[in-house]
């Protein structure tokens, strides 16, 4: 594969492109990133993800290299170039390279900021056979830092997470910090009671997913009860359903908790029916 992959300005194939061994996302893994799913050729929900892009980077007294309608259209050329009809657009912001390794933030005015975008092609990506199957899912303790609404590039736990699942035979894990989950890995995490969708309300706690701002928006819209507040994992395992949701999963299915079984194993229709709204609504959304 040689794709067309994106670094400050230009469109370089991929085997040509480079970034510096002193910038600082590679140092001190200080940067941001946003990632946006493609359907249809189509971006979805572009606009939530900027604009979480700008909050993360004023967050971090970083300045973006380009306007939101640069970014748009550098999404757009990348998405054409490499002919995707179905997949994921990855954008990373650093605070870029300075001339030394320094714990201290460069002047803005005299190093500029790294800007990387990618695509990732995922043929079929909403018609996941995962999503008719569901995941499983374990529990560990939630000890990454205290701004995990800010979308940093800091994923090592993150990653660590989903290999002692894997290692378990399972799919993915949901962090636990004072006895009740936070989120997922990589996405919002949800149970299902009596028809009620409960989720973690929104704090530094967790990362502020644009596909749940729009899942809870589409539930609400179908009279469905939303309540956003922290749960067990005792009272996940006794609900009738989970799921989680993501930019690259949408809404799936969680059918396993720690070892136990939700509704028979098997989505639940809560689950499912909200993944089908929110495929259908952003699709017509996309840009
Ligand atoms: N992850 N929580 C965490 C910790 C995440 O990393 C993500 C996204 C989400 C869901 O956010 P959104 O709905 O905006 O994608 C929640 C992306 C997909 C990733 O790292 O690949």
């Amino acid at each position: 594969m040689n794709r067309t992959v994106y670094v400050n300005g230009e469109y370089l194939p991929e085997d040509q492109a480079r970034v510096s061994v002193f910038d600082r996302g590679f140092l001190f893994a200080d940067g941001v990133y946003e990632v946006t799913s493609v359907l249809g050729g189509k971006l979805i929900d572009f606009e939530g993800h900027s604009a979480r892009l700008t909050r993360s980077l004023g967050e971090l007294d970083m300045v973006s290299p380009v306007s939101h309608e640069d970014l748009l259209q550098i999404h757009r050329e990348l998405v054409t170039r490499n002919e995707i009809t179905d997949g994921l657009v990855y954008l990373q912001i650093t605070r870029g390279a300075a001339a030394d390794r320094d714990f201290v933030f460069p002047d803005p005015d005299q190093v500029p900021s790294t800007l990387v975008l990618f695509t990732q092609s995922k043929p079929g990506l909403a018609d996941s056979p995962q999503a008719r199957v569901g995941i499983k899912v374990i529990s560990i303790p939630d000890v990454r830092w205290g701004r995990r609404d800010i979308k940093t590039v800091q994923l090592l736990y993150p990653s660590m997470g989903k290999m002692a699942a894997k290692k378990e035979g399972c799919d993915d894990a949901w962090l636990v910090e004072d006895g009740e989950v936070t989120e997922g890995t990589s996405n919002n995490a949800y149970i299902v009671k009596g028809g009620k969708i409960v989720t973690r309300h929104l704090s530094n706690d967790i990362l502020h997913g644009i596909t749940r701002a729009a899942v809870l928006r589409f539930a609400r819209e179908a009279q469905m009860e939303v309540e956003e507040r922290a749960f067990t994992i005792a009272e996940a395992q006794g609900a009738d359903e989970a799921f989680v949701t993501s930019a690259s999963t949408f809404v799936m299915p969680v059918v396993e908790i720690d070892g136990v079984k939700l509704g028979g194993g098997t989505p639940g229709p809560v689950a499912l029916r909200l993944r089908e709204i929110y495929l259908e609504e952003s699709r017509k959304s996309a840009v």
